[in-house]
């Protein structure tokens, strides 16, 4: 029977969030301003060869097409291999050009002239823009292309069993800030229904996990709609 499971909407709809975010914070930046620039600056590194990366977010991007590639294309390979072909291909040039990124916010943060901070961020700016175009083409084709194949191909049972693999294999303090970005990223009936199935299917301290950051980044008059959408609140006490 086709199963109905997307594993790739959800964690997209965080990506997304962090991309305008960044977007936002690159276009207002002042790169004359050492101080004001390095928060965003660490944002943009990425230790290839760390496992403990999670507090930055192309890191975050970096990972995904890691556990995509482990998780759900080893997978689906022998099934599509076009497909899948060219998203490895897709994978190796976003990280080419996140290791240039990288590379470019190092030295931008090395230099101590003011004129050649603002036009070397001028120029990282532009690069970053054109880093995030190329992602957000790639996730579209994710979810245009390959959600619907694998609900074809896959079982419920099968795909959750890739999700749970992927979840458990991440250090938790990425887990955590994933589910930071994604929680209010969702619209209310994805986070109703995430919450409700967590409630229902998960171990208790996975649920008031996810429970405790929705409950802190969602906004409180969406997160009383998606408490009440999902059974989450209390029954009023009997008079
Ligand atoms: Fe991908
Ligand atoms: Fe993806």
């Amino acid at each position: 029977m086709p199963g109905n499971e997307d594993l790739f909407t959800p964690i997209h709809k965080a990506i997304r969030s962090m991309i305008y975010d960044v977007g936002r914070r690159m276009q207002t930046n002042d790169f004359a301003d050492p101080a004001a620039s390095a928060p965003l600056l660490a944002d943009l590194e990425h230790e290839f060869g760390s496992a403990l990366s999670a507090g930055c977010l192309l890191c975050i991007l970096h990972h995904h097409g890691i556990d995509e590639e482990k998780g759900v294309f080893a997978h689906a390979g022998a099934g599509a291999p076009q497909m899948i072909q060219r998203l490895m291909d897709e994978h190796r040039s976003l990280s080419t050009q996140l290791a240039r990124i990288t590379q470019h916010a190092r030295e931008l943060q090395g230099r101590t002239d003011r004129a050649q901070r603002i036009l070397a961020g001028i120029a990282l700016n532009q690069e970053v823009n054109e880093f995030f175009a190329s992602y957000l083409v790639h996730m579209n084709y994710e979810e245009r292309e390959l959600v619907p194949w694998m609900k074809n191909a896959f079982t419920d049972d099968q795909m959750r069993a890739m999700r749970g693999a992927i979840m458990g294999g991440m250090p938790p303090e990425r887990l955590a800030a994933i589910l930071r970005w994604m929680l209010p990223s969702l619209n209310l009936e994805e986070a109703s229904e995430m919450l409700g199935g967590l409630k229902r299917g998960a171990p208790a301290p996975v649920f008031e996990m996810v429970r405790g950051i929705a409950a802190a980044q969602i906004e409180p008059g969406r997160w009383a709609v998606v408490q009440e959408r999902a059974g989450l609140t209390a029954p009023p006490p009997a008079s």
